[in-house]
């Protein structure tokens, strides 16, 4: 693990471009899925190696719903398949491992797969595996709205920081992204982490998802090192 490079504490990844890479190879989308799963597994190791504490992956939004029934349906499996497989792997390098999104649309047997694993791995403590399913932030923060407004209703003089509507996001208690990186060429934040990522920093790469290893996390890693940070003041 390097130890004087500045790290961030919460990388999270808009895993772009398996649909795209599948085409390539004149192979069906799925594959590109697939193949996207072993980088799932590269950039978890990875940041356990580096002491990244937070990795999120931005793996099917609430607008993906609307792709072919097909290929919902194979995504689906494939969680279903990759929580399976991965069991002991997460284990083994005590990651937990959390889902967060609109879970209410998930099947329910796919919904008690994730709730066991999460219950299974809730005491690891080397790094947090945020998968982001069935998420949206526009979805996030109308829900986290939704729930403070009840609240406010019953304390009409409650004053609201950003720090209290934190605490109603999916998010709540997980630090905000310190990098976010789009893989595929992509330039746009497609209805991600809008609150959470006001001061993220972003990086984005032409690289496909599936051709993202451990040599272009670490790549990116070097690159967020070399950022300088102001959050709107000046150093
Ligand atoms: C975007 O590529 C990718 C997705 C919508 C799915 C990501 C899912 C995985 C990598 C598989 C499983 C994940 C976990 C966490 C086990 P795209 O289909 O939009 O590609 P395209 O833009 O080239 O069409």
């Amino acid at each position: 693990m390097t130890t004087d490079k500045n790290i961030p504490v919460h990388v999270s990844i808009i895993m772009d471009g398996n649909g795209r890479w599948a085409r390539e190879r004149g192979q069906e989308r799925v594959m590109g899925h697939i193949a996207g799963v072993k980088s799932v597994r590269a950039c978890a190791e990875e940041s356990v190696r580096q002491g990244v504490k937070y990795l999120s992956l931005f793996a099917f939004s609430e607008e993906n719903w609307g792709r072919p029934q097909a290929e919902v349906d194979a995504l689906m499996k494939l969680m279903m398949k990759s929580l399976s497989d991965e069991v002991g792997t997460l284990m083994d390098n005590g990651v937990r491992f959390v889902v967060l999104g609109n879970r209410k649309r998930l099947s329910e047997t796919l919904d008690s797969a994730i709730t066991q694993l999460e219950k299974m791995t809730e005491g690891n403590q080397a790094m947090t595996l945020i998968v982001f399913l069935s998420y949206s932030g526009k979805w996030d923060i109308l829900q986290a709205a939704r729930r403070m407004a009840e609240e406010i209703a019953a304390d009409p003089g409650k004053v609201v920081s950003p720090e209290d509507f934190d605490s109603y996001l999916v998010t709540a208690g997980i630090p905000d992204p310190d990098l976010i990186i789009r893989t595929s060429g992509e330039q746009r934040i497609s209805n991600y982490l809008l609150w959470q990522g006001a001061y993220s920093e972003f990086l984005f790469t032409d690289v496909l998802w599936p051709d993202f290893h451990e040599e272009q996390y670490r790549a990116a890693l070097d690159e967020y090192a070399k950022r300088d940070r102001r959050y709107g003041k000046v150093k």
